[in-house]
């Protein structure tokens, strides 16, 4: 074990939640988080975890408190698996405390292990001695959970899948946002889901006859979705995250046992789409697994679509964001 005498202070780290367009759904390596296929997202603004960490070598366990609960070993036993990987890399063997804050607007339903793993790995690589460069920290992050990857970076990021733990991490694509590009969650239901994606995406790969196909499909998608973005192209950008998310929906309709991440009212909200732009309004959906729809217009748009939604779901069940930033250090 190295010197240990430095580590004993307190790092503090944003990371925002991301939105995926084309999905990551299966893994090719369950234990590293290798992902079958790439993936690509947008980070969003107004949905951001913040966490600090501290090593303390007076602890006899890792402390976790997430949003004032401390939680007890069950419930944090997938954070404290990924710091034994931190305490790994760095050799040391010092437990921490770690507080750790979802600022999502009034349960927004947007809670996230993306956002949540992308700022553990920056608040604690960093607290134990680590300086990792964004890549390495997009690594790290990957192995809480394969969303994170993403969330290191801002704007539109693409997650290269590689073959091991040195190849797979995530890119950004285009960091700042720079044209007109919005989004209105909307929130059907704000309880946890019954199947986590951890175990959904595994049913899919190994039961859905559709799976290969998905996989065809999503690298042609993703090929498009990077034309749509380097055009500024919101309609094309649109289209193709509404189609992709329907192909992984599928695959989950398809797998044996057969379930869905949908409920009534996400139906309502993908109809509400669909009447929208026969209205001649530009909006896309598209829905990670869960049951909440995430809307993508343009400015001339939003005010008409958060009126929308707002009559029909309620004013708290909709909140409207923009692209956000990447890991930020918060001292
Ligand atoms: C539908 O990243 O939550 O949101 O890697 O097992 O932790 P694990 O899964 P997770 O899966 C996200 C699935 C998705 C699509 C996506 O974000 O690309």
């Amino acid at each position: 074990m190295s010197d240990n005498t430095n580590i004993n202070r307190t790092q503090k780290a944003r990371a925002h939640t991301n939105i995926a367009l084309i999905k990551y759904w299966g893994k090719a390596d369950e234990q590293l988080i290798i992902p079958e296929d790439n993936s690509l997202s947008l980070t969003l603004k107004d949905f951001y975890t913040d966490t600090e960490v501290r090593f303390d070598k007076d602890l006899t366990a890792d402390e976790i408190v997430f949003n004032n609960h401390l939680m007890n070993k069950a419930e944090s036993q997938k954070m404290i698996n990924f710091l034994n990987i931190v305490r790994q890399k760095a050799q040391q063997n010092i437990f921490a405390h770690v507080k750790t804050q979802n600022n999502i607007p009034t349960a927004a339903g947007l809670a996230s292990s993306a956002s949540g793993f992308a700022a553990l790995a920056a608040a604690s690589s960093k607290a134990i001695g680590l300086d990792l460069s964004r890549k390495d920290l997009s690594r790290l992050a990957r192995r809480g959970s394969g969303s994170a990857t993403r969330s290191i970076f801002g704007g539109f990021v693409e997650w290269e899948k590689g073959n091991n733990d040195q190849t797979s991490f995530a890119k950004p694509i285009e960091e700042n946002v720079d044209w007109d590009v919005n989004l209105v969650a909307v929130i059907t239901n704000r309880h946890e889901k019954k199947i986590s994606s951890r175990r959904g995406m595994k049913i899919s790969k190994a039961t859905s006859p559709y799976y290969q196909a998905f996989k065809q499909v999503t690298s042609r998608d993703l090929i498009t979705m990077k034309k749509a973005i380097s055009n500024h192209d919101f309609d094309l950008m649109g289209h193709t995250a509404e189609e992709n998310a329907m192909k992984m929906h599928a695959l989950t309709f398809s797998s044996d046992p057969s379930f869905t991440y949908f409920n009534g009212d996400t139906l309502k909200a993908m109809q509400l789409v669909h009447e929208l732009r026969n209205e001649g309004i530009n909006c896309y959906f598209t829905i990670d697994a869960g049951p909440n729809v995430k809307v993508l217009v343009q400015h001339d748009n939003l005010k008409k679509v958060i009126r929308k939604f707002k009559t029909a779901f309620g004013q708290s069940n909709v909140v409207a964001t923009v692209p956000g930033p990447g890991i930020e250090y918060l001292n």
